[in-house]
């Protein structure tokens, strides 16, 4: 939600600034701004909608600067408009101001700045904070943002100029992230690490409630009360590269292909296949802390949470431990019953999701373990959980989570054979058996994305249609989920994920013959069971697409068409059925002339409530 960047240098800071928003242009897309010094004045350009006209702005209206901020935004108070795309200035024009996050408190602040005779120029929240910083400016930007933030409720990442004072960006983070690029003879800021990686790897993440003065020398960090704190530097070994598109048409179609990368750098060093042993060296859960362990909650949102629906299986089936899956917009607001041997897991590839980052903090208030499987390095998650597994997917930029997902099953998986490893419910030779299974899949995959034609052909006869149905059963019930969000979030087409046997309950109604039926009937033990339920469908009509085993011929005269994918044990398979169920979403996307990798309306990291 919302992308913020700042320079301070000796290179062309709006290009600086603006290399730096198209990195986070997935954060939020409905129109972006930058402000910079210039001879001490301060300039701002705002486009609204996306950065390329943003870019079109500045090629016309070129601002020479070393000093600089921007933001891309994704709209929550005011619509997507010129006068309320960020930067926003207080009265004077002297100070300026980029903010990611929402002042919750922002009525009852502008009641009061309105009056003292304080004009407002949009509708945002964000405005309120400029002209609170007028209002404490004695001649030092830094206590008068610190004034001002004692004032607000809500969250904030937030970059802050002063035409008076052009040697400093102060920036500060509550709730939402911000980052430090630490180069010499000059800083950087942003909301996510792909931003600075074109300039450097030194990074230094803020912690809630601080305030950062950059120059181009030196960073000074302060709590909210000025009292001054020391923030360890990291060095991220992420390649640069892989925040580009690499030839790929689109981020999303690069990040499928990259599942079998993704998936083996996640399990790589973690799963010893020869001994059957797994290794999580991350995890400082003991063995005698986990035998206590009476329920694991699995609390996530949207393809996060399906990953959760799916390790359920996974550590009732390995681990004994009875586990629950809950979305975590539902979770925070419910009084679940969490005490010291409840084991709260939170799935989240940016690590910052509002939701499930107040779950997170729900569960730690009440005593409970926690683990978090992040994808982002250094997220409010992982620096806030007890533990945290990352997956190693490198940056996912397209808004449709693709190898995050995979990435998170995997994870997710080792964890459930560690905790059976722990309590010794699983023995040695079935140990074995589920790491070769995992160990087995990149090369699975690779084996399903070399029949991304056949499965463009097949988007080619389904785009015309409006609405679809994905069934499947038992673990794969939550594959069938993913796949039809993936089709709806990037093709605005009515796709409906069910459990195939649920089906005869209701929907079975909606069924005629303009509904394709999207049917995952891979080998498992409810093999014969889905068969009978895609039989029930299609005498109502429906086409049916059927993913099935390489095995499996004898049933593609079943099906209108069938998507043949390599055996697996049923108990791992969601790993490969979701796969020709992404490249299906991503083909009849761009058929239908979608933007695949930002969607209208969405944004990938989603900060508020
Ligand atoms: O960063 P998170 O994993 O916490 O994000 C959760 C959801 O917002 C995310 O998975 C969303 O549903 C994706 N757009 C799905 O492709």
């Amino acid at each position: 939600m919302c992308g913020i960047v700042g320079y301070i240098g000796s290179k062309d800071a709006v290009n600086v600034v603006f290399k730096g928003l198209e990195k986070l242009e997935y954060r939020g897309y409905d129109s972006a701004g930058i402000a910079a010094l210039c001879e001490n004045e301060i300039c701002i350009r705002r486009s609204v909608g996306k950065l390329a006209n943003l870019k079109k702005n500045l090629l016309a209206n070129h601002i020479h600067s070393n000093t600089a901020i921007g933001h891309t935004r994704w709209a929550t108070h005011g619509k997507p408009s010129e006068e309320n795309a960020h930067p926003h200035t207080d009265s004077q024009n002297n100070i300026v101001i980029v903010h990611n996050g929402i002042i919750e408190n922002y009525i009852e602040l502008k009641n009061d700045l309105h009056k003292e005779g304080r004009l407002f120029k949009s509708e945002t929240d964000t405005e309120v904070l400029a002209h609170l910083i007028e209002r404490y400016y004695d001649g030092d930007l830094f206590c008068a943002v610190q004034k001002t933030l004692s004032k607000v409720r809500g969250s904030y990442a937030l970059c802050v100029l002063c035409k008076h004072e052009p040697d400093k960006i102060i920036c500060a983070r509550k709730e939402v992230p911000l980052i430090l690029g630490i180069g010499t003879g000059e800083n950087f800021i942003a909301s996510d690490i792909p931003a600075l990686l074109p300039y450097t790897r030194d990074m230094v993440f803020l912690e809630n409630g601080d305030i950062a003065q950059v120059n181009r020398e030196k960073i000074a960090i302060s709590d909210i009360l000025g009292k001054e704190v020391q923030r360890e530097k990291k060095h991220i070994l992420w390649d640069a590269l892989q925040a580009e598109k690499d030839g790929y048409k689109h981020f999303m179609l690069k990040e499928i292909f990259e599942q079998p990368r993704s998936v083996e750098d996640t399990f790589r060093g973690r799963i010893y296949p020869n001994e059957g042993k797994v290794y999580i060296e991350e995890i400082k859960l003991s063995a005698a802390e986990l035998k206590k362990i009476s329920k694991i909650y699995i609390v996530a949102c949207g393809t996060s949470y399906h990953a959760g629906l799916t390790a359920k299986f996974w550590f009732e089936k390995f681990a004994k431990i009875p586990t629950e899956v809950e979305i975590a917009s539902e979770f925070r607001y419910r009084e679940p019953i969490l005490d010291k041997n409840v084991l709260v897991l939170v799935i989240s590839q940016s690590g910052e999701t509002a939701d499930t980052l107040a779950a997170l903090r729900l569960a730690k208030e009440n005593n409970c373990q926690t683990i978090a499987v992040c994808n982002s390095i250094g997220s409010s998650m992982s620096r806030e959980s007890a533990n945290t597994i990352y997956t190693h997917c490198g940056p996912e930029i397209g808004v449709a989570s693709t190898k995050a997902f995979t990435g998170q099953l995997c994870a997710l998986y080792i964890l459930a054979l560690d905790f059976a490893e722990k309590k010794g419910t699983l023995c040695e030779s079935e140990s074995c058996k589920y790491i070769v299974q995992l160990w087995e899949i990149p090369l699975k995959i690779s084996a399903i994305l070399k029949k991304s034609e056949y499965i463009l052909k097949i988007a080619k006869e389904l785009a015309h249609k409006k609405t679809f149905l994905f069934l499947g059963r038992h673990l794969n019930y939550s594959a069938a989920l993913e796949g039809a969000l993936k089709l709806k979030e990037i093709s605005y087409l009515h796709a409906e994920g069910y459990a195939a046997g649920e089906m005869k309950h209701g929907p079975i109604a909606l069924i005629d013959e303009n509904m394709p039926i999207i049917a995952i009937a891979v080998k498992s033990r409810v093999y014969e069971k889905i068969i009978s339920n895609i039989e029930e469908a299609k005498a109502r009509g429906g086409a049916v697409i059927a993913i099935v085993n390489d095995c499996c011929k004898e049933v593609e005269e079943k099906f209108s068409k069938t998507i043949c994918i390599p055996e697996s044990d049923d108990i791992i398979s969601p790993m490969l059925t979701i796969i020709p169920l992404q490249l299906l979403a991503y083909y009849i996307s761009t058929i239908l002339g979608c933007d695949v990798d930002q969607p209208r309306n969405l944004a990938k990291s989603v900060t508020v409530e």
